[in-house]
């Protein structure tokens, strides 16, 4: 493997320019759009394909203008490409298959290549890349693929990285392909720290029914490139600056990025809250260990860790920024040996009774608040009490989730109610307490909530709601968001925006571009009830910082959030920040 160095002496020729990325924080205007130009300098370094591996092709214009090269200063060098033209090739089978190089089915020119007698859909063509990559470096790797035979119309094809031997592995990205068709598959993938060998291969979906899910599998223009760029995110102005006088902006983050000086430089520049993506979830703050130690010591005060987040709270009062806590009552990263009698993880174990899991939540409730408000007193300024309780579809009255709840199978709905009256009892009197859930704007869900929240905002027990928003390009419509917002309020409840991405698989200047207004429409929105008085909206949370960290990409990549994978701004920042050159039409 290739030192870090290398990499750094690359990056430090390049002098990649970030002039340009200054906009105009200026006021909204209603008048026609603004026409100013919206990205980077279009300025590429003269050395931006030199490389010191000697055999590699220039970066072809195709490669440098690539979709996610959303910043223009991002540079693209090619370390590796194939069209398989000069008739041999460098890869092999991933297992025992059979590779060769043909004529008559290329995408392009004479050759490609192609992959039979497969044993596994995990094996395909492989290709060891261990001397031409580095570590903690950003790779695009991209190919055509094809596959002609079986009864299968379409399928997934995916290009995997293997590392350490096939010890572990990664999805780079993916594609549904029409049978007969060539399809290009594409993605992001940064090498990890400490791998030892490195190397790229295809694999076909898993269809064990269909005998057909070994079929032969096409390549074409196989290319590897390494990819850098600056983050132009100091340059930029703050966003939570930008929207001080109506809320409060906040970010979803994990370890990682604290511990990356560039990223946590942003967050603290652009965000004025975080939430924890996942340490301060029951999953991670429960101690199986030493509740599995002695049960009946820990039957009624279950052991708890607080080592997952206790460095991201003292980093935010490090930082003056204050913390969502999320979540304390969550069906969901939740273990089931939490609810069962004995702590027992056998899968059949009886679920406890209620009066156990009573004394368990609030005991749980109680050592957290405890936890938090004595060793960062002030810094984790309201919880999410209780997350996601409705599920229309199981039939409950009231709309209560119950068939994946072990809360409400062992409680039943007053599960939510008691951790209310724990939360309260044991936070400080500054902390605003939350009810937090998804799609709060489809009605049966909406008005399953409402009906749940309103006795409990009577007797003081709920501050505030908090709509996740995970939403996209055109569900709800912004007329709707506002009126469940408003219907919220209503209620006397305080408005968070908790969990707010919006889907976009399309990473092209244009799908970006239609990201970027829809953000600004929903931010207008926000904007709008603020200054009609109906909602009071203290705080709007985007959920994650990177489209590489989205909880959303999965078989697909999503690119749903404000800033790219080099940290830089990207369109929905600006449509985020409400600036003028981002039209809201
Ligand atoms: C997500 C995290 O972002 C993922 O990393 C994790 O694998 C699953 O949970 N609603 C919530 C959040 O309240 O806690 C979820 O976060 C997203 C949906």
């Amino acid at each position: 493997m290739k030192k870090r160095w290398l990499s750094a002496l690359l990056i430090g020729a390049l002098c990649v320019s970030l002039a340009g990325c200054q906009k105009d924080g200026g006021e909204e205007t209603s008048t026609a759009p603004d026409s100013t130009e919206m990205t980077g300098s279009q300025e590429e370094s003269e050395s931006a394909t030199e490389t010191t591996k000697e055999t590699i092709p220039e970066t072809t214009k195709e490669a440098s203008q690539r979709p996610g090269a959303s910043g223009d200063d991002v540079v693209y060098t090619d370390i590796y490409y194939s069209d398989f033209e000069a008739g041999t090739t460098d890869f092999t089978g991933r297992s025992a298959e059979t590779i060769e190089v043909i004529e008559g089915e290329a995408y392009e020119g004479a050759y490609c290549l192609r992959v039979s007698n497969r044993t596994s859909s995990w094996n395909g063509m492989k290709l060891d890349v261990t001397e031409k990559v580095q570590v903690q470096q950003k790779y695009y790797v991209s190919a055509y693929v094809k596959y002609i035979d079986g009864n299968v119309e379409s399928q997934r094809i995916y290009i995997k990285m293997d590392y350490n031997n096939g010890e572990s592995y990664l999805t780079v990205g993916s594609v549904l392909c029409t049978k007969g068709e060539w399809s290009k598959v594409e993605g992001y993938i940064e090498i990890p720290a400490g791998a030892t060998s490195v190397a790229f291969y295809t694999e076909t979906e898993y269809t064990a029914s269909d005998p057909d899910y070994l079929i032969d599998l096409y390549m074409d223009n196989f290319y590897v490139q390494e990819i850098y760029a600056n983050s132009n995110a100091a340059d930029l102005p703050s966003l939570y600056e930008r929207h001080v006088d109506y809320f409060k902006v906040g970010v979803a983050i994990g370890p990682a990025q604290l511990a990356n000086a560039e990223a946590a430089a942003v967050i603290t520049q652009h965000f004025n809250t975080m939430t924890m993506g996942n340490e301060m979830k029951p999953e991670n703050i429960l101690d199986y260990d030493t509740c599995a130690s002695d049960p009946e010591k820990y039957n009624l005060e279950p052991a708890v860790k607080f080592d997952a987040f206790s460095s991201a709270l003292q980093f935010a009062q490090e930082n003056n920024m204050l913390v969502r806590g999320h979540v304390l009552v969550w069906h969901s990263q939740t273990p089931r040996w939490f609810f069962t009698e004995n702590y027992s993880k056998d899968a059949s174990a009886p679920l406890a009774s209620k009066e156990v899991m009573l004394a368990r939540m609030e005991s749980y409730i109680e050592q957290v608040l405890t936890y938090v408000q004595t060793e960062f007193p002030g810094v984790v300024y309201c919880w999410d009490v209780v997350n996601e309780a409705i599920n229309v579809g199981d039939g409950e009255e009231g709309g209560y989730r119950s068939a994946d709840s072990y809360w409400y199978q062992t409680i039943g709905p007053e599960f939510v109610e008691m951790a209310f009256t724990y939360a309260r009892q044991y936070a400080d009197p500054e902390v605003k307490l939350f009810y937090n859930d998804y799609n709060c704007y489809d009605k049966m869900r909406m008005f399953a909530m409402l009906d749940m929240l309103e006795p409990l905002v009577e007797k003081g027990l709920v501050d505030g709601m908090g709509l996740q928003s995970h939403i996209d390009m055109t569900t709800p419509s912004t007329i709707d968001f506002e009126y469940t917002i408003n219907k919220f309020a209503q209620l006397g409840l305080e408005i968070h925006i908790t969990e707010l991405d919006i889907k976009c698989t399309d990473n092209s200047v244009e799908g970006q571009l239609k990201l970027a207004k829809r953000y600004k429409r929903i931010m207008n929105t926000l904007y709008r009830i603020e200054q009609n008085g109906t909602a009071d909206i203290t705080n709007v949370t985007v959920w994650g910082l990177t489209d590489d960290t989205s909880w959303l990409s999965g078989d697909e990549t999503h690119y749903p959030l404000l800033f790219n994978s080099f940290l830089q701004a990207k369109e929905a920042f600006w449509g985020f920040f409400r600036d003028p050159s981002v039209t809201d039409w």
